[in-house]
């Protein structure tokens, strides 16, 4: 395994599984840590790791990475002197200091933003932190369950900046109550305090979390999908009013400080994901019979669920091969997640399939004014305003024909 610069090289995601608390609409895969036993459940993990990415070696040995993404969970949960531990020992399995990557990024909850960890984080050669907002007003905020107050996410954000962090901040948009002048302050908020990147999620009901159940008890409400929708609209014209570049559906960021490693995703790049629950991605050719040059390949692994079944010596991961046009409709509607959209011959030849194939494959979108051609048809992309309805989109583009 290697490191270096280069626009095609992979990226490798690390998932810390322990949050402080349990917010109620998420299904991300964590524990609640702290408490007794937290420590040793934490080296538990990081020797999880270490026999994981042992194991996975001989896979591993031909990928060039050149981004570090350490997401979770909550990955400042963790001590930073597991995190000095981490990156010390990532840094020896990859052959370079974390301070010579790409880009290394460290999601930090803003209750975890104390001078000390950010000194240590920056020391540690991490360069950009996702921080997790989610609301700047105290109605949003206890209705989202946070840990934090709206003071501590402002205080966050600055202190990132002030430490020279490049700084993203993640908002919850369409909680019920909110509105376009709340927003719309929250966001002024949060560009003038220097964040030069944001994501903006509408709030999603996922079944298996406390949400569907506070519903019940009468203690929350469901969102409203075309107030969550209006939402999302405003963001995106107040953020680009404010020199943002909306370049993929729930990202905006500076120009210049669109984030790379989660790039890869959407430039068909190889993820490698270590920790419970991590996915792993990889694009390669298959072999052509004749004189063809073979089809794209795409292959998925997902780890177990939960520290303890990862843990498990013998943990089988989810493992799904696409190939053919299979792998280009899945090729297609990822790319399509950016908004300047597909170079069209690229996609071609990664996948290995036709004008006419891509063509008949988005007929009825383009009909339906959701896609438009553009630069003589060497383009493909979501219309403008339609990317709200990109999940729609994708699931026409992925249905078996
Ligand atoms: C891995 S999660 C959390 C990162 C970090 N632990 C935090 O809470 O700030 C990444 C992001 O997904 C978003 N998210 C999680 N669950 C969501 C949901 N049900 N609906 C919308 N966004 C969600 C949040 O914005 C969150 O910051
Ligand atoms: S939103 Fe973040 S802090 Fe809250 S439970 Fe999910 S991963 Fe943990």
């Amino acid at each position: 395994m290697s490191v270096g610069p280069g626009d095609d090289r992979a990226g490798l995601y690390v998932h810390v599984p322990f949050c402080d608390r349990a917010c109620p609409y998420c299904d991300f895969d964590f524990e609640v840590g702290r408490g007794p036993g937290f420590e040793g459940r934490v080296d538990a993990w990081l020797a999880g790791l270490e026999r994981e990415l042992g194991r996975r070696a001989a896979e591993l040995a031909g990928s060039v990475f050149d981004t570090l993404y350490i997401g979770g969970g909550t990955p400042s949960a963790i001590p930073i002197g597991r995190m000095r531990a981490l990156l010390g020992w990532l840094g020896d399995a990859l052959g370079v200091e974390p301070g010579e990557l790409r880009e290394l990024t460290v999601e930090l909850n803003p209750e975890h933003a104390s001078p000390a960890r950010l000194d240590a984080l920056v020391e540690l050669g991490v360069d950009r932190v996702s921080v997790g907002v989610q609301s700047l007003s105290p109605a949003g905020l206890r209705q989202l369950g946070r840990g934090h107050e709206r003071a501590d996410a402002l205080a966050s954000v600055a202190a990132c900046v002030t430490h020279g962090l490049r700084t993203s901040a993640d908002l919850i948009v369409g909680w019920p109550g909110q509105t376009s002048a709340q927003l719309g302050r929250e966001l002024a908020e949060l560009t003038d305090a220097g964040v030069e990147h944001l994501s903006i999620y509408g709030l999603t009901i996922e079944p298996d979390t406390p949400w569907p159940k506070l519903v019940r008890r009468g203690l929350r409400v469901l969102p409203d999908d075309d107030a969550q929708a209006e939402l999302l609209c405003w963001a995106e014209r107040e953020l680009v009013d404010r020199g943002f570049v909306h370049y993929e559906v729930a990202s905006y960021a500076r120009p210049g400080a669109e984030a790379v490693h989660n790039g890869k995703y959407w430039r068909w790049l190889d993820v490698i994901g270590l920790g419970p629950s991590a996915a792993s991605v990889r694009h390669r050719r298959s072999e052509g019979s004749g004189s063809g040059s073979g089809s794209g390949v795409v292959e998925r692994w997902v780890n177990p669920r939960g520290l303890a079944a990862w843990l498990e010596p013998d943990a089988p991961s989810e493992h799904e091969r696409l190939e053919g046009t299979q792998a280009a409709a899945e090729g297609l509607w990822l790319g399509l997640r950016r908004l300047q959209g597909i170079e069209v011959g690229r996609f071609l030849d990664r996948f290995g399939v036709d004008l006419a194939w891509l063509d008949a494959r988005v007929a009825r979108q383009v009909e339906l004014g959701n896609l438009r051609w553009s630069a003589e048809r060497a383009q493909l992309g979501v219309a403008p305003g339609r990317w709200l309805w990109h999940d729609t989109i994708a699931v026409d583009l992925l249905a078996p024909r």
